[in-house]
């Protein structure tokens, strides 16, 4: 397999974990426990992941000039992770996720963006010099949990150098549908992808007729990750369920960065968008199973191994 290359640019986090016996919100205050300080935020878990399948994976993003900086990019860079891309706004903190995982796995995350939010014009045009300056074969892998305006220009700037954008529409109100045909793929969850068509999704016939309205709005490839942990994958004249793998999830937290970070270089690879859809939901399903993002995610063999099953019993959906 040749060394490619991912762009990862979006949310760098310092992600505070722990696990409650109750669902969040049933009272003032929850008792919890096994506490974890993690490195987290999208941008931070595709880069880990493009490292971890053995490609050379750049971070790009802002962290604040505080000590959660080394907490975020720490576990990158000891996994291999170039981080010289990710810029410090001075005065502010890293960004942090506070996350509750109770019995039930479906975690709960409260985001404090922070330095994601601070591009200033030199870091905006340091940031699209690295993706205009990158070899190529490569791909972007982009997240909305920065400004919309920093969004649009990565994307432009990504289409012109022909590096194909792969993005998690995650805040979907900070993602502009004119830029849905400058993308090579869109990955939204079921509740972004009803932001971005503006109604409610409640069965697979309706996500898989979201999945084509977006793909009509210019996306080549759109697939919606489903709250079960399979998906429906949109791709030329087909829409396809692809299903969940047999798994006890202990924690979901990641596992859409998962999806999208496997799914982005299987892409990159060469793999059919059906087949690549399959390594996304393989991906997220091992995800599941450990705590944390991370320190959850499964090795390429393992996904692999996973997602030929599961592209065996992929359906046409109908809509
Ligand atoms: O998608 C999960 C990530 O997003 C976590 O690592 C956390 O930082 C959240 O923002």
């Amino acid at each position: 397999m040749d060394r490619l290359t991912l762009l990862s640019l979006g949310s760098i986090n310092a992600d505070f974990q722990v696990r409650v016996d109750e669902p969040p919100g049933c009272r003032e205050t929850l008792l919890a426990h096994d506490l974890c300080r993690l490195s987290g935020g999208k941008a931070s878990n595709t880069a880990y992941l493009a490292a971890r399948f053995g490609h050379r994976s750049i971070l790009l993003g802002r962290v604040g000039d505080d000590e959660l900086a080394e907490q975020a990019l720490g576990p990158l860079r000891d996994a291999g992770v170039e981080v010289d891309g990710v810029g410090r706004a001075a005065g502010r903190s890293t960004g942090v996720s506070m996350i509750m995982v109770p019995p039930d796995a479906k975690k709960q995350i409260v985001l404090a963006t922070e330095a994601n939010d601070c591009w200033d014009d030199a870091a905006t045009d340091a940031m699209l010099a690295c993706i205009d300056g990158c070899e190529t074969p490569a791909c972007l892998i982009l997240d909305c949990e920065i400004p919309a305006r920093v969004v649009r220009r990565a994307i432009q700037t990504a289409a012109r150098k022909g590096i194909p954008t792969v993005l998690d529409p995650s805040f979907p109100d900070r993602f502009e549908n004119d830029l849905l045909s400058t993308l090579q793929a869109i990955t939204p969850n079921r509740s972004e992808a009803e932001g971005l068509v503006g109604r409610s999704i409640e069965s697979m016939e309706e996500a898989a007729n979201a999945a084509r309205e977006l793909q009509q709005a210019g996306a080549p490839i759109v697939c919606i990750k489903l709250s079960d942990g399979g998906c429906v994958l949109a791709v030329e004249n087909e829409t396809l369920h692809i299903p969940p793998g047999d798994v006890e999830p202990v924690d979901t937290t990641g596992a859409g960065d998962a999806f999208t970070g496997v799914f982005a270089i299987a892409l990159l690879e060469g793999r059919d968008p059906r087949e690549a859809a399959a390594w996304g939901v393989a991906a997220a399903n091992l995800a599941v199973t450990g705590y944390g993002s991370q320190p959850s995610y499964q090795t390429r063999e393992q996904v692999e191994q996973m997602a030929g099953g599961l592209l065996a019993r992929a359906t046409v959906v109908d809509g």
